[in-house]
């Protein structure tokens, strides 16, 4: 999600997906290299009335701080949920997590994506 005026883009999105009856709008807040600037979030919250998912390096604490404040009503977790099969159950626990291995990212066959330990494991 690299633009040239991301508030600006996605401000308007938010703007225009107002008139269509969505279940969601899921928006990452950036990129993966890090290369995009610029809150997205706050405009489109102002201006989006539907049910707003946020995602791209949340961790729990934020999460839980953006849902109470009603910045967001839900956080998407990627990276986080590939290397900890039972995310879940360990931020319940708040129990630490695995970390993921980039080396192993869109890797071939099952080495990196169903290799992670449970707590249980
Ligand atoms: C290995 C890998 C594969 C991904 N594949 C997809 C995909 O197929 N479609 C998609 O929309 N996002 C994909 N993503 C992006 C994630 O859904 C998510 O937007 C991203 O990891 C940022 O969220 P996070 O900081 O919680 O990880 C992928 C991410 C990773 C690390």
């Amino acid at each position: 999600m690299i633009d040239s005026d991301p508030v600006a883009t996605y401000s308007w999105l938010a703007d225009r997906l107002n008139d269509y009856n969505l279940a969601y709008f899921h928006v990452m807040r950036s990129d993966f290299l890090q290369e995009q600037s610029g809150d997205v979030m706050t405009p489109i919250r102002s201006i989006y009335k539907g049910v707003l998912i946020g995602n791209m390096g949340y961790s729990a604490e934020e999460a839980e701080g953006a849902i109470a404040n009603k910045s967001l009503d839900a956080i998407a977790f990627g990276v986080p949920f590939l290397a900890n099969p039972d995310l879940p159950d360990r931020f319940a626990k708040k129990a630490e997590l695995n970390t993921a291995d980039p080396s192993k990212f869109y890797s071939p066959g099952p080495e990196g994506y169903t290799d992670y330990p449970t707590l249980a494991a």
